[in-house]
């Protein structure tokens, strides 16, 4: 069969790991990558070997049956909304869209079209959140009651030479630029969000970039910026999530489930791999073995020396073998619509003092079959 062409709209940052996950791939093909700034398409074209366009020029290539938006969360929904008028399946960068009210028109347009929605992240498709979720399934540790979810860090965007402005406006933030990882982990492991809560503070209103050509500049920080909050799932288990750009150094972990029967510890949900530990009642922790799933092995050096399995572009592999295949795609728009209706909803509940409960329907993505690699989509 022939790979499915893709387009990509947006060369930045994220954009390496996408072209460097189709470029493993034989199901998917990049068949051109446009940008606003035309300097940034052509490089990462030159990089990876596939062709530079304009946005229009790739939005009117009938050959390309779906483009990745990788822009901006600002301008996630527009661009959206342009491919989806050029009547191509979209999958989107997170958050879906910078406002839950945009992700709604974008989802509405798609199905008046017939077209597809997908949404990162895919890592939940990783091999250690996949052995988590059949450690839960398989009833390892007895019913979730509980969790807890961290990241907390003091960002240091504003000391990259190119700093990431946009993590500290409208559509970013701790919880809308990193929640997505934590909430759509949760809810392969858990299933559907059914209400939030949080208490919201900024600490830091302003931060000055201390390195590269901006030097000196001032970045007003226009969101909160530590999040204390609660999640209750329709399953039953509540979940306490911390979500923080103002954290120097802490001991908490990524992810923790606890269950009538034991607890689950899980890994970071930004990356793919990693070794999920369980301790059933009264018992040490075991590393639970995750060889037996694809995307795990690490595959990327990190800048600082660690290496981590990033395997993003397999959610648009899934979907775009899913298309083919005319079944439910499992990295999709109702699963990001969901999350991201959560994660405006602890904000909502900071401002207005209550619980917030969560209005869109979203089902538990299918499991990743066993398997050696990306094979595992092509049914
Ligand atoms: N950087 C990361 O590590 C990372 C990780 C995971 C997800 N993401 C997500 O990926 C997305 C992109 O992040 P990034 O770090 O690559 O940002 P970036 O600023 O490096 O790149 C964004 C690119 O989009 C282009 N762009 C903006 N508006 C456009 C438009 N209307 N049409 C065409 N191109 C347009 C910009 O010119 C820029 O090249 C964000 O949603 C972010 O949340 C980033």
């Amino acid at each position: 069969m022939e790979p499915v062409k893709i387009g990509i709209i947006g060369a930045g940052n994220i954009s390496n790991s996408y072209l460097r996950g189709a470029a493993r791939s034989k199901l998917i093909k990049v068949k051109a990558i446009a940008d606003i700034r035309t300097e940034a398409a052509q490089a990462k074209a030159k990089a990876f070997g596939v062709e530079a366009v304009t946005v229009d020029e790739l939005l009117s290539d009938p050959e390309i049956e779906l483009a990745v938006n990788l822009t901006l969360p600002m301008v996630h929904a527009d661009v959206s909304h342009q491919i989806i008028s050029a009547g191509k399946h979209v999958y989107s960068e997170k958050p879906l869209t910078a406002t839950f009210a945009e992700a709604g028109l974008v989802m509405e347009a798609a199905r008046a079209k017939n077209l597809r929605v997908g949404g990162a992240p895919d890592t939940f498709l990783g091999a250690a959140h996949q052995a988590a979720r059949a450690v839960i399934d398989a009833g390892r540790i007895g019913k979730p009651v509980g969790g807890a979810v961290t990241f907390m860090t003091r960002s240091s965007a504003h000391r990259y030479a190119n700093p990431s402005f946009f993590i500290f406006k409208q559509g970013g933030g701790p919880m809308l630029d990193m929640g997505a990882y934590y909430l759509t982990q949760l809810i392969n492991l858990l299933g559907p969000i059914k209400r939030v809560s949080a208490i919201s503070t900024n600490g830091i209103p302003q931060r000055e970039v201390v390195q590269g050509p901006l030097t000196g500049a001032v970045i007003d920080v226009e969101v909160p910026t530590f999040y204390n909050g609660v999640l209750e799932f329709l399953g039953g288990a509540n979940v306490a999530i911390s979500m923080s750009w103002e954290v120097h150094r802490h001991r908490r972990s990524h992810m923790e489930i606890y269950g009538t029967e034991g607890s689950l510890v899980i890994p970071d949900p930004n990356f793919f791999g990693g070794t999920p530990q369980i301790a059933e009642a009264g018992g040490d922790w075991e590393n639970v073995d995750i060889s037996a799933y694809p995307f795990g092995t690490p595959n990327r050096v990190m800048d600082d020396g660690r290496s981590e399995a990033d395997y993003r572009m397999i959610g648009v592999v899934d979907m775009a073998m899913a298309i083919r295949h005319s079944r439910p795609h499992r990295a999709n728009g109702d699963m990001a619509m969901h999350v991201l209706e959560a994660l405006e909803g602890f904000e909502q509940s900071s401002v207005e003092g209550q619980h917030v409960a969560i209005t869109t329907p979203c089902a538990r993505p299918a499991v990743v079959p066993q398997g050696a690699d990306e094979e595992v989509f092509d049914a």
